[in-house]
Parts: C-alpha cells; sequence; structure tokens
C-alpha cells in the first residue's frame, strides 16, 4: 500500500463511514435501520462539508443464522441470500440512504479479498492450530466463556438454548495485541464513542484477551481457509474485513488507498467488543492502519425490550411512515433519543414530535413567511432597511452553524437537532415581535421587505442545517422558496432577490389519527383496559387529540358588569382575533393582563354568560387561588399546546 500517497489524500479530502453489514437471516427490522440512517446523517453532513466520503453497508451473508433460516425455507443459502439481500436495498431506498456501496458478502471481490487477508495474518505466524470446545449462540455467532454462562445456558441476548460445539479449530493470536491495543486505547481517547462504552471495554481489556478461535469444520456455508479448504473462516473475522475488501483490498486499489483507514465505523453497542478489539488486533497482525473511530449507540426498544427478529418484537416501520413520512421518522430517531443510550421507541411521542416540531414550528413559519411575501410583493423582496432584531438574527445563524459543528463531531445528534429548532424558534419570535404583517403602509413596507427577505434567508440557511437529517424537506423548503438548484452554504445573506417563491404547500400536513391504517392502528392502540382501570375517568389519547389548544395573547380585557368574576378578553391566536369570557376578575386586574400569553382551548363550543359570547376557553390552574397558565417563554402566536 502506498502509504504516502493514502494518508495526503484523507488528511485533504476522504471521509469513509460505514454501517455494519447485516445479518440477512430476516427482512430489516427498525434497528437496522437506526444505524444507517444515523451514519446516513454523518455521510451528508460531510458531503456538505466538501468531503469526498465513500459510505458502506451491507449484508454479512455467510452466518449460520442464514444457513438456518434458509433451511427452514428449503431454499439453499445463496437463493435465501439472493431473496433478502434486494429486502435491505429497497429499506433503504426507501429510507433515502445515501450509501456509496451495498456490499454483499457472497461477492467474489469479497470471498477473494477475504482470502487474501487471512493468508497474510496466517504469514505473520498469528494463526495457529488448535482444539475448540464451548457453548454458542447462532444469533451472535459467538462462544461464551465459562464465566458469562447462566444455570439455564441460554444467551443473555437471544434467550435461546447455547449449543455445545466442539472441533479442531485454527485460532488467531488475539491475545499478542493486548498490550498495543492498551496503548492505543490510552494513546487516542477519542477512539471508542461514548465514553462509557469505552471504559467497558478499556476493562474488558485489561482484565486480559484470550486467542479466538477463527475456523470452523462443521458448517458447510462461508468462505472455506485458502490454506485448508476443509474449514471455513469464522464468520466475525470474515464480516470484519469487509471494511477493507468493499473497497479493493484484495488488489490494494485506489478507491482503498483513498478511503482506508476507515474515518468511522457506526454499530450497536451489541458489537463494539469486535470492532474496538478484534477488529483493530487482525489489523494490526496484517500492518494496516486502525480506523480512527468506534461508534457504538445504544439499543431501540419497543416497550423495553430490545428488537429481535428472533423472537418478534418490531417496530412497525412502514405503518409509521406511510403516516408521518420518512423525514419525520428519521428526524423523530435522531432528536429523541441520546445517540449513546437506549431509547424506547413510541408512536405517540412520533405524532407529537411531528406535530410540534416540524409541522408547527418549520412547516407553519415557512407557509406563514411565504403567504406574506405573495400577499405583499412580487417575487423575493429586497432588504433594504435594516431594523431592530436583523442583527441577532443573523448571528444567531452563524453561531447554530458552528455549535451544530461540534456537536455532529461527538455524534449528539439529538442536540444539534435542538440547536437547529433553537433558531426556527428564534426566526418565528422575530416575525411575532416585529409584528411584520401589519407594515403594509407605502412607508413601512421596505422594512417589511427586509423583515420577508430575512425570514427567507434564515429558512434557507435552516434547511441547509437540516439537509443531512431530513433531506426531502430540506430541498422541499428551497424549491418554495423558488431556488431551482439546492444552495447547500450555510453563509448567510446568499439569497437571491431575483426569485418568484411558490405559494407553498404545506410540508408537513396535519395528521388526523381517526385516518390511521388499520395495522398502525395496532401498533399504537392501548391494551384492553382491566376492570379495575374501567372504573377510572381515563379518557383515551384519540379523545384528548381532539382538543385543540393553542397560544394567544390578550389584547384587551374589562370587567362585564353586573358579574364580579368575569373578564371579557379579547385575544389574538395570529390567524384569528376572538372574544373569550373568563372566571378570572378576582385574581387578574384588566390591564394587568394586555401582551400576556395566555393558553385557549379553542374548539370549545361557543356559549353566551351574562349576555357575552365566549368562544373558547382560557386555561387557569384553579385553587384557592387562579394562575392564568401560559408557555415558559414567549412563543408564536398560534402554537399548539400539547
Ligand atoms: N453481521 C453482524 C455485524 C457484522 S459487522 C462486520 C451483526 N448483524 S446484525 O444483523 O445482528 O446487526 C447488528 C446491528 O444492527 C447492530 O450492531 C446495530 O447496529 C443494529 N441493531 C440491531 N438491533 C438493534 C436495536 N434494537 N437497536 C439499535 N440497533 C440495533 O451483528
Amino acid at each position: 500500500m502506498d502509504l504516502t500517497g493514502s494518508l495526503i489524500k484523507k488528511y485533504m479530502s476522504a471521509y469513509y463511514i460505514t454501517t455494519p453489514i447485516y445479518y440477512p437471516n430476516a427482512e430489516p427490522h427498525a434497528g437496522n435501520a437506526y444505524t444507517t440512517i444515523a451514519a446516513d446523517v454523518l455521510a451528508r453532513y460531510h458531503r456538505l462539508k466538501g468531503k469526498d466520503v465513500c459510505y458502506l453497508t451491507g449484508v454479512d451473508e455467510h452466518a449460520a443464522n442464514v444457513y438456518n433460516a434458509a433451511k427452514e425455507e428449503g431454499l439453499s443459502p445463496q437463493a435465501y441470500c439472493d431473496k433478502i439481500a434486494p429486502t435491505f436495498v429497497k429499506l433503504w431506498e426507501r429510507l433515502n440512504i445515501s450509501h456509496d456501496i451495498f456490499f454483499r458478502t457472497t461477492s467474489d471481490l469479497h470471498k477473494r479479498g477475504a482470502q487474501k487477508f487471512l493468508n497474510v495474518l496466517y504469514d505473520n505466524g498469528d494463526v495457529y492450530k488448535g482444539k475448540y470446545e464451548g457453548y454458542y449462540c447462532v444469533s451472535c455467532e459467538e462462544f461464551f466463556s465459562e464465566k458469562e454462562l447462566t444455570d439455564d445456558k441460554v444467551c443473555p441476548t437471544h434467550k435461546l438454548p447455547l449449543q455445545w460445539l466442539e472441533e479442531e479449530n485454527y485460532f488467531f493470536r488475539l491475545s499478542k495485541y493486548q498490550e498495543r491495543l492498551l496503548t492505543h486505547f490510552h494513546e487516542n481517547p477519542d477512539f471508542v464513542y461514548p465514553e462509557t462504552r469505552r471504559n467497558e471495554l478499556l476493562n474488558f481489556l485489561e482484565s486480559g484477551l484470550q486467542d479466538v478461535s477463527i475456523s470452523r469444520a462443521s458448517l458447510p456455508w462461508g468462505i472455506p481457509f485458502p490454506f485448508d479448504p476443509k474449514h471455513i473462516i469464522y464468520i466475525w473475522i470474515e464480516a470484519l474485513s469487509n471494511y477493507i475488501t468493499a473497497l479493493g483490498y484484495e488488489t490494494e486499489n485506489e478507491e482503498y488507498q483513498t478511503f482506508w483507514p476507515a474515518d468511522v465505523h457506526i454499530m450497536g453497542k451489541d458489537i463494539a467488543r469486535f470492532h474496538a478489539l478484534l477488529w483493530p488486533a487482525m489489523l494490526m497482525a496484517a500492518n494496516l492502519p486502525l480506523p480512527k473511530q468506534i461508534v457504538a449507540h445504544g439499543w431501540l426498544t419497543k416497550d423495553g425490550e430490545a428488537l429481535s427478529k428472533t423472537r418478534g418484537i418490531f417496530i412497525d416501520m412502514d405503518g409509521n411512515i406511510d403516516t408521518y413520512g420518512v423525514d419525520a421518522f428519521r428526524y423523530y430517531l435522531l432528536r429523541e433519543f441520546s445517540f449513546g443510550n437506549d431509547g424506547d421507541y413510541r408512536p405517540t411521542r412520533l405524532h407529537q414530535r411531528y406535530n410540534a416540531d416540524l409541522a408547527n414550528d418549520l412547516g407553519n413559519l415557512l407557509n406563514r413567511v411565504l403567504g406574506l411575501v405573495n400577499k405583499n410583493f412580487d417575487g423575493i423582496p429586497e432588504p433594504t432597511t435594516p431594523g431592530e432584531f436583523d442583527e441577532e438574527i443573523k448571528q444567531m445563524a452563524q453561531k447554530t452553524s458552528e455549535t451544530l459543528d461540534a456537536q455532529m463531531n461527538t455524534f449528539a445528534f439529538d442536540s444539534a437537532l435542538e440547536t437547529i429548532w433553537e433558531f426556527v424558534r428564534r426566526v418565528n419570535r422575530y416575525v411575532q415581535q416585529t409584528e411584520v404583517w401589519t407594515l403594509t403602509k407605502p412607508e413601512t413596507k421596505p422594512r417589511m421587505g427586509t423583515i420577508l427577505y430575512n425570514s427567507l434567508e434564515a429558512l434557507r440557511f435552516v434547511s441547509v442545517l437540516i439537509s443531512p437529517f431530513i433531506p426531502d424537506t430540506a430541498e422541499k423548503i428551497q424549491k418554495q422558496i423558488g431556488l431551482s438548484e439546492f444552495d447547500s452554504v450555510a453563509d448567510w445573506g446568499r439569497l437571491p432577490t431575483d426569485l418568484k417563491v411558490s405559494k407553498g404547500e404545506p410540508i408537513f400536513p396535519r395528521v388526523d389519527l381517526k385516518k390511521e391504517k388499520p395495522q398502525q392502528k395496532k401498533e399504537t392502540a392501548k391494551p384492553k383496559k382491566k376492570e379495575s382501570e374501567k372504573k377510572t375517568d381515563l379518557i383515551s389519547f384519540a379523545d384528548f387529540q381532539k382538543m385543540d389548544l393553542r397560544v394567544a395573547n390578550v389584547i384587551s380585557a374589562e370587567l362585564i358588569e353586573g358579574a364580579d368574576r368575569l373578564l371579557k378578553l379579547q385575544v389574538d391566536l395570529g390567524t384569528e382575533k376572538r372574544q373569550v369570557v373568563a372566571g378570572i376578575a378576582e385574581h387578574y386586574k384588566p390591564d394587568t393582563l394586555i401582551g400576556k400569553q395566555v393558553i385557549v382551548v379553542v374548539n370549545l363550543e361557543p356559549a353566551t354568560i351574562r349576555n357575552v359570547e365566549s368562544h373558547g376557553m382560557i386555561l387557569a390552574a384553579s385553587g384557592d387561588s387562579i394562575v392564568l397558565a401560559s408557555p415558559e417563554t414567549d412563543v408564536p402566536l398560534g402554537t399548539q399546546v400539547r
């Protein structure tokens, strides 16, 4: 390998990111999707930063669990893989995954590469013959040591009985690399992310490494040892080598030289040990450079349990994506959970995030700004008249982009999205604070144009920042603003004014849960009530959903004649003004309420109280005294409360 050339290229622009290659013993599930989406976000983010990205994913076909699944269906393992592998490709298409390589380990390129790699380990003296016996889990493809065994001898992850295996095996001298691995861990504190995982692995490493068996004589499905074809290569040794064979390790071609070593291997915490200890030791044995970072995320759970192909615990991805769209699904997974920790998937939370963050904060902002531009200008107005808050918005845009960079470098996807949304909410407030919709007179119109220009530029800026996470939405926003080609530069002030903005279809249309598909209903349905529960006054989520609560501003308040407790309020909901009667006169003087944000039940049927019409109800904590409920900080008028 031309080390010098490779290193120069790498430092300049190459970025290589991988997911694990998944077992195609069944169709992909949401856990696989979670890893693949996270890696996709990183790949897209680094492309945005001008990197030459190679994003690898694929399937790990020579597993015993694949062999068994094929047998059950009466198919050859190859025919079975040929049937299942395309289901992964199809799902990645649906999830808008931008991988560069979908790799199959039954490809000749991989077979030859894996054999070459094994030859190198053998020639370097790190492979020897010995006898192996022990308990084995076919789902993990892993032996369990005496100290890891439970009395009932089941796999702690898959809860399946372990099998006793006895074989003459080849071994890899993993123990020989213990010291070098320790040194590598200490010299590269960021080698494994997150730190908790790093510390776990470091403890394991310090407790001592044993040589590992790397051949199987009893399985008829796999890649034969190049120097002893009776044996096949142990799946993990073969699978890990895919990260180099897929690039062209066999011939050490240009792609391989450009992209190896990998910048990031992403995976679930379950397989961090293979990636952070075994794989680097194998690379050391072959005198190859090590990947820069091993990033292990937490598990996605359903009702607190790990997803499992074998145990039938799954998330209805298709149903949820049909209802909310791919971007909402991607957004929810990355916004809701902290990447290194486990996270419980809840369709109700996806629904809330959809309404609050996507439809309300982002979708409504776009709609509102486009509506105002269309109503008052012919195309994008010139920003001729600077004024209050403009500079703050501009500064915040740039700061948001910088904070985001730091968060992406530590895989803090949830914080990164929150950072972007703080900006989105600030822009909503900008529109509100400047009361831009009122500036229609000839003398104020230039200022109106400037505020709307800034709001559109802020939306373009946001679209760039969100594009790695929710790429379709980013494109839709730019199209609606009138850009014909995606402008991916996060620098303020690039938006041209010679564009025609579109009418603005809602990018996140309201989702009415009543229209939900039957299979998804099953997913989100509550378990049947127990007798004891029926007696309590629980309302269903669907009933709760019927309430439309919104934030409004009090614009006027006056006492109602002859009623000591009642006030007549006029409130502004952003889109309309209303009159509401509230029984708060004993606790609030009318003039103290002006300008206050309150929460209004807007879909309550109208009532006439003391001859005064009331269109809604104001929420308040009603105990010994009455205290109005209002958002902790000001939010755009009309914001839904959930
Ligand atoms: N084939 C091996 C990996 C070889 S890589 C050289 C394998 N495959 S797998 O099909 O079991 O997929 C494992 C990966 O899928 C996990 O590491 C993780 O990335 C993802 N997930 C599987 N279940 C998951 C969850 N419940 N939650 C999140 N991710 C999960 O192991």
